[in-house]
């Protein structure tokens, strides 16, 4: 018997970013959009706890105990008395280490498919609970469609969305650290006075309308000055998808992953060849949200 789980990648739409905490992590106002690039992962009784990862990337995908999905498996487990005796493989298709939230979807999938497998009936708050414990992005891992993070951006408050946006990403030649893009905010605000985050209206405004034009005039993202400064090319890839016609141009999230907000499917479409044209990427993929959170598929 075994349980597979699918689980969305994520873009952020906004990302407000304050000053360093005494912990230091940054409190966050978050935006978070699923969209409709997938993880699957899957959880088979085992002898013992094994985690094994398909797909272009894989190669990059620690298999230890460092990785999400078995920190996910080991959590649960311990919360019930349980052995974590399970074989977790990840079918991977959101790009490792790409500011698309890849390793905490892996953390809410294997989460959700080991509740379903041992019958362990965590509720929904418990299960959001364990996944906070994981990492900041975890959560909205789980929740999926579009949120407002905040705190480290494990707080949700779901948000309505009015239409289906259509997207654009181009996967980067190599990957950016969270922790050393966050670092690198930090040098590069060095002496600054960094306001408060605060969510921007006219944005939560957009996702509700389903109105691309507004929603590319108010996406955001803090961190990108950050992640350009680690990734300068970066600005090569933005400028390539700005020239063929994309409403909004951003990084996503800590980066290196640029993503492109395109009028409709078939705008989408002509930026995505634009960019594989012009070389300043490693792959690029269309797709839209928002996307279901983490569901069980069998
Ligand atoms: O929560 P998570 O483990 O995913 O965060 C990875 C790293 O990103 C943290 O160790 C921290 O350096 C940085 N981070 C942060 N502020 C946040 C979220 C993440 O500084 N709100």
């Amino acid at each position: 018997m075994s349980v597979t789980v699918r689980v969305p990648a994520k873009v952020n739409v906004q990302l407000a970013v304050g000053a360093a905490r005494p912990d230091g992590f940054h409190d966050l106002a978050n935006v978070f959009l699923a969209v409709g690039l997938y993880d699957e992962v899957t959880v088979t009784p085992a002898d013992e706890l094994r985690v094994t990862c398909a797909g272009p990337d894989a190669g990059q995908v620690p298999l230890d105990r460092t990785n999400l999905a078995a920190r996910a498996a080991i959590v649960l487990a311990e919360r019930r008395g349980l052995d974590a005796a399970v074989h977790i493989h990840i079918n991977k298709d959101i790009p490792v280490a790409g500011g698309m939230a890849g390793g905490s979807a892996d953390g809410a999938g294997a989460l959700l498919a080991c509740d379903a497998l041992w019958g362990t009936q965590a509720s929904r708050e418990e299960l959001l609970d364990i996944c906070a414990e994981l990492g900041s992005d975890v959560p909205f891992s789980l929740v999926g469609g579009a949120a407002l993070g905040t705190g480290r951006g494990e707080k949700l408050r779901t948000l309505e969305v009015g239409g289906t946006f259509h997207w654009v990403f181009a996967m980067a030649s190599r990957g950016l650290s969270t922790p050393a893009v966050f670092r690198e905010f930090d040098r590069l605000t060095e002496g600054l006075d960094v306001p408060e985050p605060v969510e921007s209206q006219p944005l939560l405004d957009a996702l509700a309308k389903g109105d691309p034009e507004a929603l590319a005039a108010a996406v955001s993202n803090d961190l990108q000055p950050a992640a350009l400064s680690l990734f300068p090319e970066l600005a090569d890839t933005l400028a390539a998808g700005r020239a063929a016609g994309a409403l909004a141009t951003l990084v996503s999230g800590s980066g290196p992953t640029t993503a492109f907000l395109a009028r409709d499917a078939e705008s989408a479409v002509k930026v995505a060849e634009a960019l594989s044209a012009s070389g300043t990427c490693r792959s690029v993929r269309t797709t839209s949200g928002p996307a279901p959170g983490a569901t069980v598929t069998s």
